[in-house]
């Protein structure tokens, strides 16, 4: 399979900021994995034409459940595939905090993602205190289960797994945890798309660096990493594409 390597921009960057992408490109012009970047839906059109002719694909961070309709400040999944994603990240841990977006909610998303021809791209993590008490497993599993819609296969879903705790915190699992994880991740995800799980990607998110992300990558079962904070920036993003490439 290509792996997957996703940078989530999160609520940063304005027109003036994609000159990222010019550097990118010119560090990055043909790398051996899949590149993908999630701004603010603001610039996905602005991203799109300055990544026309390469090998970046741009996506958004959150879509509506609906393809149109009365929900004022939304953007339905539709839109940003016409806006030029490829590609849509659901179920962030920020926005299951910040907005209480549930797994059917999730799911739900997901849906309208897959009929706009959108890549789904679910995230699912456990809290600190879930992994204090031993409940990761149970709790990513539930996530997955509740969040993955029917209709799902290897092409249209991304599983990205994030320890809350891990993100924009520096603080990364042990490999031992990030492997445990991600081997019970494929494992469950058979019993959700069958065959199709062995060629679904699962990306690890938390605190991936250029410093940590070759060991990372060499895990088995990770397929590359959503990036939030070391996205924002061609130096620290091109070298973890290289690393993916590499791995
Ligand atoms: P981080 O964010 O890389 O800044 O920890 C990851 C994410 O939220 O996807």
């Amino acid at each position: 399979m290509r792996k997957l390597a996703a940078g989530n921009w999160k609520m940063n960057g304005t027109r003036a900021g994609l000159d990222m992408v010019t550097a990118l490109l010119a560090a990055q012009p043909n790398p051996g994995c899949d590149m993908l970047l999630c701004p603010p839906a603001t610039l996905i059109s602005a991203m799109t034409a300055a990544a026309r002719g390469s090998r970046l694909m741009v996506g958004a961070q959150d879509c509506h459940a609906k393809p149109s309709g009365a929900h004022t400040g939304d953007l339905a999944a539709p839109m940003l595939a016409d806006a030029g994603a490829t590609h849509v990240i659901l179920g962030h841990s920020e926005r299951r905090a910040d907005h209480g977006e549930t797994d059917d909610q999730v799911c739900a998303k997901a849906e309208a993602a897959l009929a706009a021809g959108l890549v789904a791209i679910v995230c699912l993590g456990e809290t600190e205190d879930q992994r204090d008490v031993g409940q990761t497993l149970d709790v990513i599993a539930a996530q997955l289960d509740g969040s993955v819609p029917a209709g799902a296969t290897a092409a249209n879903l991304v599983i990205a797994c994030e320890p809350v705790w891990a993100i924009g915190t520096g603080r990364t699992p042990t490999l031992a945890q990030i492997a445990e994880v991600h081997g019970f991740l494929r494992a469950r995800l058979a019993t959700l798309v069958g065959v199709a799980a062995a060629e679904t990607r699962l990306l690890y998110g938390g605190s991936v660096k250029p410093g940590n992300a070759a060991e990372i990558f060499a895990l088995p079962h990770v397929d590359g990493a959503l990036v939030g904070g070391a996205s924002l920036k061609a130096e620290d993003f091109a070298p973890i594409v290289a690393a993916l490439s590499a791995a």
